[in-house]
């Protein structure tokens, strides 16, 4: 059993493969205290013995000891994981244990994206804790996937009083673990076009982490954060990884207190949020995924990925290839009609790319950024002959057809706003301050949503439309709603999510076929919440093969390859202006979903000669890639000169290393890369080298790869066992 309670010392007990996770109930008031999380121990009862309350010093054992879910107001002064407010404005919270219940299999969550799993692969407890005083009721959840080295946890909290709680904040879960260590924290930070770089700090004295107020999971601070032992690298270390499920506001705190221990909490940002609970009402937190890798990042990153691909990507492409596609953006930007738009797939469908995928600029009065968004009608002025026209000849050349939407917003200047100017988030009496001169829709509102799945619908069901681009392209701002009473302000940052949530839910529910990829600008709303509804997130606006490589790199220490959305774009490249093989371009693209960005009957005659040899590459190479284990064996962004990583299928039988020369160095030795993951008693043939090594040889002496002469050059090197 990977959950059991020790009913005598009151000790619960959650193992994984090779993590142990303990909680247990301190005698005196039923305190829910934390134990233990780390390396899989035996045995079932608490390491050090069960913490005890001396009355006359509780405050010690209450700023002191590891706790599971800590309130405040009552002697814990460390950073909280629950905050309330009652009717009398009381604000503090004891909550102590009342029952629990060990259940096979996981619930869903209500309304939000989630991990789930067959009743045989997990274990999940439900710990109901009670503060008497105020009526509140928490429920912690856990859940153990018996394969993996992973804890899912989320927390219901309900009003089980008469009268009205205001809930300030909500964490989705904690983690109090000694720094006898002497831990540095991991984050993934970023911007517009730089997402998810990696950042690693000491963790010193205070609080500190990242937060978001920007209404998504934003750019510029993914929904992530791992504590790991000093020293830790990709092959060795210890590893206390949290990813929350949400893609709205989101805070990770890591607070090194005067004890010299860490807590880690990780939920919804506190940030104007304020949710009313009447009597009876349940408020349900995002879900938190926990990983424990005793085997350093790398560990940790596989972990990730097997469970993200089995438990939480759906739909029919979850497991398949996607197809092959032509982005028409940088291509031809809003300068595009029916003509030019076949004559693009004319030439891609010659060439092996399987699906034409139609960006911004279809639909309205939208001829440039300035208008239209909202207006979810087909511009027949460009789209000569209508939509379904259009797709049909795309199909006829055998291509598949997809449209990208922006459904979350509306221009000032749009038919939508001048029929609804009060579904706009604005705050009477402000001018609501525009980014690309748009305003995000109040989706919080019943009316908007249907408003956009209706229209939505009508342009999918009027023509084969098989895969949706869904963008998002500005932070909330001016955030009020007409919809909703003073009292409920605060919950508009949380009801935006949800709503962001029924939409997809409703519009993939429809169209079960569709492949539906998301995007913010770029890689602005990254996240395993968004996962849930589509398997793959354009990955980033800069599609530049260097800078890529720093941000597939960030991207993959949490997220499968098989989500990434990368591109072969033309050059010099539009973000940064860098110009570098198309060769090049082709093998960094290929660590995701692959596709292309570009007008591919403007490219040189030599460029276009490329693509076939491409496009039969991703075929040979994306089941491994999409489904196989990766390592990372070096990295551009440390030291500047070359990065490497690879891919092994779980057989063990085949695998493929990617190498980058960025830079050339005169007199710098060629590296000799150490793979990882193969068959140390497997002979694998080298398909570059023409030549069979044995796997414990490439792992331990290396490959040697060749130099390339000249800056940004790539190469793979397929093993094939013999
Ligand atoms: C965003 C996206 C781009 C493109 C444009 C269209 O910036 O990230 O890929 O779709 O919008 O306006």
């Amino acid at each position: 059993m990977a959950i059991i309670f020790n009913e005598k010392e009151k000790v619960f007990k959650l193992d994984t493969i090779s993590s142990s996770y303990m909680m247990g109930i301190e005698g005196q008031l039923g305190h829910l205290v934390h134990l233990y999380y780390g390396k899989k121990i035996k045995g079932d009862a608490a390491p050090a013995g069960m913490p005890g309350i001396n009355m006359a010093q509780k405050i010690w054992f209450m700023d002191g000891n590891p706790m599971e879910y800590p309130a405040g107001g009552c002697g814990d002064f460390r950073e909280h994981c629950i905050e309330i407010e009652t009717e009398e404005g009381y604000t503090a919270l004891e909550p102590v244990y009342a029952s629990h219940e060990i259940t096979k299999g996981k619930p869903a969550l209500p309304g939000l994206p989630a991990t789930f799993a067959e009743e045989d692969d997990c274990t999940t407890i439900a710990i109901k804790l009670i503060d008497a005083p105020t009526g509140v009721q928490i429920t912690l959840f856990y859940t153990v996937f018996e394969n993996l080295d992973v804890i899912t946890r989320s927390v219901r909290i309900k009003n089980t009083s008469d009268g009205v709680i205001r809930l300030t904040k909500a964490m989705s879960g904690c983690l109090d673990i000694g720094n006898e260590e002497g831990y540095e924290l991991i984050t993934l930070h970023g911007s517009w076009g730089r997402e998810r770089c990696i950042e690693r700090r000491k963790v010193a004295r205070g609080r500190q982490g990242v937060s978001v107020e920007r209404g998504t999971s934003s750019h510029q601070e993914n929904p992530f954060m791992a504590l790991v032992s000093p020293g830790t690298n990709q092959n060795m270390g210890e590893v206390f990884a949290m990813n929350l499920i949400y893609s709205g506001n989101h805070v990770e705190v890591c607070e090194l207190t005067n004890g010299n221990l860490i807590r880690m909490v990780s939920g919804i940002n506190p940030y104007k949020f304020s949710w009313k609970l009447e009597k009876d009402d349940e408020f349900v937190t995002p879900e938190l995924v926990m990983v424990h890798s005793d085997a350093g990042l790398g560990k940790m990153t596989r972990t990730f990925h097997d469970l993200y691909r089995k438990h939480l990507l759906r739909g029919k492409y979850r497991n398949i290839k996607r197809p092959i596609l032509i982005n028409n953006w940088e291509g031809t930007y809003f300068d595009f009609d029916t003509d030019k738009l076949l004559a693009i797939a004319r030439d891609a469908a010659k060439v092996g790319i399987e699906m034409l995928v139609v960006d911004d600029g279809w639909f309205g009065n939208r001829f440039d950024d300035n208008r239209a968004l909202g207006d979810w009608f087909v511009n027949e002025d460009k789209v000569k002959g209508g939509l379904k026209y259009l797709v049909d000849e795309v199909n006829k050349l055998g291509m598949k057809f997809g449209l990208w939407f922006e459904p979350e917003m509306v221009c000032p200047d749009s038919d939508l706003y001048r029929a609804h100017p009060d579904w706009a988030f604005q705050i009477p009496g402000r001018t609501p301050a525009l980014s690309r001169n748009q305003m995000v829709l109040d989706i919080t509102r019943k009316e908007v949503r249907d408003y956009i799945v209706d229209s939505m619908s009508k342009v999918l069901s009027s023509a084969n439309v098989e895969y949706i681009k869904w963008d998002m392209n500005r932070a909330l701002s001016d955030v009020a709603s007409l919809g909703l009473p003073a009292d409920r302000q605060g919950e508009i940052y949380h009801r935006y999510v949800l709503g962001v949530y029924e939409l997809q839910d409703r519009i993939t529910t429809a169209f079960p076929y569709i492949l539906l990829e998301n995007c913010s600008s770029g890689g602005g709303r990254y996240d395993a919440g968004m996962l849930y509804y589509g398997p793959q997130i354009w990955t980033s606006d800069n599609a530049d093969a260097i800078d890529r490589l720093t941000i597939q790199e960030g991207t993959a220490l949490v997220y499968p390859l098989s989500t990434m959305g990368a591109h072969v774009t033309d050059c010099p490249n539009h973000s940064v202006g860098r110009t570098t093989p198309f060769e090049t371009r082709g093998i960094i693209a290929l660590a995701g979903t692959f596709g292309y960005e570009l007008d591919v009957t403007k490219i040189s005659e030599a460029e276009r000669n490329m693509i076939p040899e491409q496009t039969a590459m991703y075929h040979k190479y994306n089941d491994l890639v999409r489904e196989g284990d990766y390592y990372r064996l070096a990295s551009y962004s440390e030291n500047k000169v070359y990065d490497s990583y690879m891919v092994v299928s779980k057989d063990k039988r085949e695998a493929l290393v990617t190498y980058a020369s960025v830079r050339t160095i005169a007199g710098y030795p060629d590296p000799t890369i150490k793979l990882a993951g193969l068959d140390e008693d497997t002979v694998y043939h080298v398909d570059y080298l023409d030549r069979d090594v044995c796997g414990d040889v490439l792992m331990n002496y290396g490959l040697p790869v060749r130099h390339e002469h000249g800056d940004y050059k790539a190469r793979l090197y397929h093993l094939t066992a013999v």
